[in-house]
């Protein structure tokens, strides 16, 4: 041998242990076990010896050729878990440390409305429903008496994600309203239903009251003796409990609906005096919802016996009545992540709405 085995291999071992970095491992890696590293060129000479001493030193290269790679497995996991514990504690948080007022978050008034309308309805003993965003035909539109070249699927201006095949139905669309909840509640076959689902809706619309993505909460109620009266006094009660007006003037105009009849628009009282608007007793009406006793063929579809089972549902704007309610004038901006506007029109959490504690903080 030319070299001494013996200190190569100390040497690299040495160089090893005394990397500081991940990279500069690396290098030694290269420059020992690479294609043209120390120990390699050292291999390639072994042919030029006689078997005898071939032997001993291919042996004694491979040994450290072993050690070496094994050396430079424990240094990286050592380097690897000491870069991991100084990042940690790099981005340590003291979690106990107040935090400074003006850095404080703000609830959009879509979450602090959502919040207001879970409480009121929860207090009456309605649980929340949810379905998915992305809805098929079938829930969005056939199963509530929307079949296919109905005029009301043009009506909702649908974003389809697939569009409809040659029999007309089995699209893919967002949904066009919060109703198909309804569907899949009644699906699921757990009688009597008492629910509300707030979420989001899309349609293919954007003007100055209209924008693209909004949230609607829709409620339905099931039940054996289930009638309008019912309907008429759910909805009075949310609507005074929720405008805080006591007996807020409600009126129910003949509407209409493939999947509610008979169905009904409603209009709250309201004033416009000195120019702005007053919600409660008043010589103006402003429409708020759409809603009726759901269609006996609605509730088939769903494997419900209308000669046993009937009930009402109800479909809100929940922009329309956060403006309503807080005095915010343009749809547009609720969607326009302003920290200034959040700042403005936004709740503190924490204070979460209850009838009991007052609905806004
Ligand atoms: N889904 C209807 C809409 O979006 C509202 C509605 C819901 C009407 C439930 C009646 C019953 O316009």
């Amino acid at each position: 041998m030319t070299i001494d085995t013996e200190a190569l291999g100390a040497d690299l071992l040495q160089q090893v242990n005394d990397a500081a970095e991940l990279s500069a491992l690396e290098d030694i890696r290269i420059a020992a076990l690479g294609k043209k590293g120390a120990i390699t060129a050292e291999m390639k000479k072994l042919g030029g010896l006689d078997p005898e001493a071939r032997k001993a030193a291919g042996q004694a290269l491979n040994q450290i050729k072993d050690a070496v790679a094994k050396a430079i497995e424990a240094r990286k996991s050592d380097l690897e878990t000491a870069a991991l514990d100084a990042k940690l504690a790099g981005e340590r948080i003291d979690v106990s440390l107040p935090i400074r007022p003006e850095k404080s978050g703000r609830l959009h008034p879509i979450s602090q409305t959502f919040d207001e309308i879970v409480a009121i309805f929860g207090e009456m003993g309605f649980a929340v429903a949810e379905g998915p965003d992305i809805e098929d035909d079938f829930h969005n539109f056939s199963a509530l008496n929307i079949p296919a070249n109905h005029p009301a699927r043009q009506m909702q201006d649908t974003f389809y994600l697939k569009e409809p095949d040659e029999t007309g139905e089995n699209a893919v669309v967002l949904r066009t309203h919060t109703s198909p909840v309804q569907v899949r509640t009644m699906e699921a076959g757990n009688l009597p239903i008492r629910i509300i689902a707030p979420g989001r809706t899309y349609r293919s619309d954007s003007d100055i009251t209209h924008t693209p993505m909004f949230h609607q909460v829709e409620g339905l109620v099931i039940d054996k003796k289930t009638h309008f009266g019912h309907l008429k006094g759910c909805l009075q009660e949310f609507c005074s409990a929720y405008f805080e007006v006591d007996d807020v003037p409600l009126q129910f105009r003949p509407s209409y609906f493939p999947f509610t009849e008979p169905s009904a628009e409603v209009d709250i009282g309201c004033t416009r005096k000195g120019g702005e608007l007053t919600i409660g007793h008043g010589d103006d009406w402003l429409e708020i919802l759409g809603c009726g006793m759901v269609h006996p063929k609605v509730l088939k579809m769903s494997g419900i016996d209308p000669d046993e089972y009937q009930g009402f549902a109800f479909g809100m704007g929940i922009e329309r009545i956060a403006m309503l309610k807080y005095g915010i004038p343009d749809l547009r901006t609720f969607f326009e992540a302003d920290v200034r506007w959040l700042k403005h029109y936004g709740f503190v959490p924490l204070e979460a709405a209850s009838l009991v504690r007052g609905l806004t903080p």
